[in-house]
């Protein structure tokens, strides 16, 4: 009896085993094609930046040259400007290259006045971090920042938006809260966006809890063990 005991908990002990070697491959399977995203976003942001950009720099300047000469022409202009502004603001948005010339601050404060400035929107921000965070928690950190702020701007209607981003006993805290018109996530039309930023989340084993209900905004928190 004791001895069939004894056996049933060895092998309890060797199926478990398995599972968390078989999670621990997953997880690291989850992390690589998040990182060759990044990488052929990172492309493709040149390809962007370098092209089309380029293309559109050299318009807007002839139609600025002959701007002078009518109103038409001066229209032309403005457009192109705009265009320019919007393929520069995309290929920058989808590489941040900011992230890895000045860190997760800076990125976080451009990020937040890239998306919001033109947005009926208030924002404040308090970013406190040590200063070496691992690249690829600076980019996870990022690219959930990234997807909330554009989800609040999209669906919330919210007045203010409170972003905070702090590092105490190791662990990483990201909150951004909005006063908006939250949501029941029973009954709203599920997109990419969320599912996507939970699934990166749980690749990097950080916990990632989005609070929100019908006329009491949106909390989402981030903790990332460092
Ligand atoms: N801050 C928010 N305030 C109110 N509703 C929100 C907020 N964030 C998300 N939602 C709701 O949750 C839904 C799902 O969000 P999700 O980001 O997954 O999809 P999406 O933004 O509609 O599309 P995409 O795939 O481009 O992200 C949204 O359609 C919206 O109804
Ligand atoms: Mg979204």
């Amino acid at each position: 009896m004791e001895k069939a005991l004894e056996d049933i908990r060895a092998l309890q002990d060797a199926l478990k085993q398995r599972l968390d070697d078989d999670q621990a491959v997953l997880q690291q399977l989850a992390k690589r094609l998040w990182a060759q995203q990044e990488s052929e976003k990172a492309k493709l942001s040149r390809e962007l930046h370098d092209g089309i950009g380029q293309l559109l720099t050299g318009l807007t300047r002839r139609l600025q040259a002959l701007s002078k000469e009518s109103p038409e022409l001066e229209t032309l202009h403005g457009i192109s400007e705009m265009a320019l502004h919007d393929v520069r603001q995309l290929s920058r948005l989808m590489s941040p290259t900011i992230l890895d010339d000045l860190g997760l601050k800076p990125a976080l404060n451009w990020l937040c006045r890239n998306l919001l400035e033109d947005e009926p929107i208030n924002y404040t921000s308090d970013i406190t971090l040590p200063s070496e965070i691992p690249k690829e928690i600076s980019i996870l950190i990022f690219r959930i920042a990234q997807e909330t702020l554009v989800n609040t701007i999209k669906h919330s209607e919210a007045s203010t938006i409170v972003i905070t981003l702090g590092f105490h006993h190791n662990i990483v805290r990201l909150d951004i809260v909005d006063d908006g018109k939250g949501f029941d996530s029973k009954t709203i039309e599920p997109g990419i966006g969320l599912s996507s930023i939970k699934d990166r989340a749980s690749a990097f084993s950080a916990n990632l809890e989005i609070v929100s209900a019908p006329g009491k905004g949106t909390r989402t928190t981030l903790t990332v063990p460092i």
